[in-house]
């Protein structure tokens, strides 16, 4: 249970703010381990990382309790009063983290001079966990080009979820998850990691690993050039 880390004596009203994903509790260990080597080979030992759609905040919460050599930006398109924000403040509350800021309202598709007010090369990394699979293309459009102006020199932009390769989707499992997401949403579904290959280009960055995940999901590391 993912309320179990936390200290004892959380109040009624933030246990309740906390949301829990099945989906993060199942994903976090792995995405954080991988996380965790690709970090420590990076040469600055003070990091300051953003993360995109950060959803409920247990990823950014169990990443700052692996990594407190990195601060951690976690944003979300959900407003301040809303029940993604409220979720992330609590368990930041409810872990005493000192290493996680506020979360901000960022819309990751706007243009990056819209992003929180972050500047130009402020970040070491950027990392998006199953939000490009989840919106529309315009999403992955905003996500590169902004991570292209705020990536620092060498910084990396990371995503984890699943993917299509040149045009296929494989296997059945993410050919349904596609089908599934173009259910609920007609623009969303699984980016093509060949154009997102080209979007890191054309926005300064180039992709340098794609490591198998559990469940058919690929962790894709770009570099900024
Ligand atoms: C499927 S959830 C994933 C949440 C979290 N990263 C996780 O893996 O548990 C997708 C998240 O992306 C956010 N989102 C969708 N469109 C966005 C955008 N344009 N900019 C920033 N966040 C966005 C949603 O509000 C949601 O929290």
């Amino acid at each position: 249970m993912v309320h179990c880390y936390l200290v004892h004596g959380s109040s009624s009203s933030l246990l309740q703010a906390m949301l829990l994903s099945p989906q993060a509790e199942r994903n976090w260990e792995p995405v954080c381990s991988v996380l965790q080597d690709v970090l420590e080979e990076q040469p600055h030992r003070q990091l300051f990382a953003l993360e995109l759609g950060s959803g409920t905040g247990q990823h950014v919460i169990r990443f700052a309790q692996r990594m407190p050599f990195v601060t951690w930006q976690p944003s979300d398109i959900q407003e301040e009063a809303r029940s993604r924000c409220r979720s992330i403040k609590a368990y930041i509350a409810a872990t005493n983290m000192t290493t996680v800021l506020q979360p901000v309202h960022l819309d990751a598709s706007e243009p990056w001079e819209k992003w929180a007010g972050l500047s130009r090369a402020s970040c070491d990394v950027i990392i998006a966990i199953n939000l490009l699979q989840y919106s529309p293309f315009k999403t992955a459009q905003g996500v590169f080009n902004g991570a292209g102006q705020i990536i620092k020199q060498n910084g990396l932009l990371i995503t984890y979820g699943a993917y299509a390769i040149n045009g296929t989707i494989t296997p059945q499992c993410n050919e349904l998850l596609d089908e599934e997401l173009r259910k609920r949403n007609a623009e969303w579904g699984l980016p093509d990691i060949d154009v997102l290959r080209q979007l890191a280009y054309a926005n300064g960055m180039r992709m340098e690993r794609m490591i198998e995940m559990e469940e058919c999901y690929k962790l894709l590391i770009f570099r900024k050039l």
